[in-house]
């Protein structure tokens, strides 16, 4: 395919807001229509962009027009909608979650495999560049075997403005679906992709958002490595104080804890909250930022791993190795879009048109969520979970045991 990958995008809400800084910014790919039930920011994108505007996804990929979807709907109906897509030899690019239940995720994977069309999960924490410089200095092997990953996230997430099944469990709401998958997927990465066992605690701190806000996870991969994973979305303590008060796109910004909640109150009531939320939909075409001098790279809280031969750390700029020389930071450049999800695109690009396997298709979103489930169900039982669904991040391995 010598032409730009020709993408159709599915829901225009906070996800394709920041993705499209990357699509615009990328002459690989071309956006070549949109679906959305909400005619609103749908149909002046359409003008603004000069494509075709749809209310269903399916026709958006049934579309001769379009090589691949890029699907940022809700969580629950990622599934449905990548099969479809799938079904019509469309191409997919789904936002984590890849579905809610390991067994829909399966089913995609099933479609994938029967169509030949590919599927990429993501955006993920797991394609920020320094989590992927990390993953190679792994890879080389010159620090050793990997002992232990940590991931703390605190921030805001319950208090940001929510449609209410993102408060409703059953749902998919809460972080367990929408923020954990970050985490599990970026620990899977850097840790070989393997888990053996989860262990986990989950909380609910705030019965007026009464879904998980919280969880403190231990996870074992099968080589004996392990992973604590942390999250807190309440709004209280925020690991970007710990990050240069820089946030999660990479962006400085002001110290301010409990902003969010005190936000959200003024507003006063459900239906603000829920126009809040509409407001974070397409807008008008972003700007890039005019000055670049506050920008970072993007991050998901505290990461640091600990291998036989030193500790790697996710610093604002690049990757902290701490070995027997000291510290020192290899520095990461700053000059991609804002905010910089184009190593996403990269994997698409690659898996569409140069044939190359994803190491985010169908089956490690399965994986993800796997492990995902397997926090809500070790937090209920208070027990440790097994798992049966975990795939390598090596291709070429995964190829091997699935023969
Ligand atoms: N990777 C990231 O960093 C990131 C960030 C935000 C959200 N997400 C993910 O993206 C997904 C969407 O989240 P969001 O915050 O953008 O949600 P949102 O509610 O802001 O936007 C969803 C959009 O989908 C549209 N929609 C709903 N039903 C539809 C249908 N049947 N067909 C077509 N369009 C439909 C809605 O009108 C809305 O415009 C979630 O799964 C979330 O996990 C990922």
């Amino acid at each position: 395919m010598s032409r730009p990958l020709r993408l159709g995008i599915v829901g225009l809400g906070g996800a394709t807001m920041s993705m499209l800084p990357s699509l615009l910014a990328d002459p690989r790919v071309r956006i070549a229509g949109v679906a959305d039930v909400d005619p609103t920011g749908r149909d002046r994108f359409a003008a603004d962009l000069g494509v075709p505007a749809h209310d269903r996804a399916e026709d958006l990929a049934a579309d001769p027009g379009v090589d691949a979807v890029y699907l940022a709907t809700p969580h629950a109906l990622h599934a449905g909608q990548a099969i479809a897509a799938l079904r019509l030899g469309t191409h997919v690019l789904v936002e984590k979650p890849l579905a809610l239940t390991v067994e829909d995720c399966l089913a995609v994977h099933e479609a994938s495999r029967a169509s030949g069309a590919q599927v990429v999960v993501g955006h993920t924490h797991a394609y920020d560049r320094p989590v992927r410089a990390i993953r190679e200095i792994i890879a080389s092997g010159r620090l050793g075997r990997v002992a232990m990953i940590n991931s703390w996230y605190y921030g805001s997430f319950l208090y940001r403005p929510r449609r209410p099944e993102e408060l409703d469990t059953a749902r998919g709401g809460g972080i367990l679906f929408n923020q954990v998958p970050h985490q599990v997927d970026l620990v899977r990465l850097l840790g070989g992709g393997l888990v053996r066992s989860v262990r986990s605690a989950t909380f609910v701190l705030d019965p007026q958002r009464p879904t998980e806000g919280g969880h403190s996870t231990f996870l074992q991969f099968d080589d004996g490595a392990a992973a604590s994973l942390v999250y807190s979305g309440y709004d209280r303590f925020d690991t970007d104080e710990w990050h240069g008060w820089i946030d999660e796109n990479g962006r400085d910004r002001t110290p301010e804890h409990g902003a969010a909640r005190r936000a959200l109150r003024a507003a006063g009531g459900p239906d603000a909250e829920l126009g809040l939320k509409a407001a974070r939909g397409y807008r008008g075409l972003p700007q890039p930022p005019a000055d670049r001098s506050g920008l970072h790279q993007p991050h998901f809280g505290v990461l640091l791993v600990s291998c036989e031969g030193g500790d790697l750390r996710a610093g604002p700029d690049g990757v902290v190795v701490y070995d027997d020389r000291g510290a020192r930071t290899i520095p990461i450049p700053c000059d991609g879009p804002f905010p910089d999800k184009s190593p996403v695109l990269d994997d698409l690009y690659r898996a569409v048109v140069l044939g190359e396997p994803p190491v985010h298709d169908a089956a490690w979103g399965a994986a993800t969520v796997e492990v995902c489930r397997a926090v809500a169900t070790s937090a209920r039982e208070r027990r440790e979970v097994l798992l049966e669904h975990q795939v390598p991040v090596d291709p070429a391995q995964r190829a091997a045991l699935t023969a």
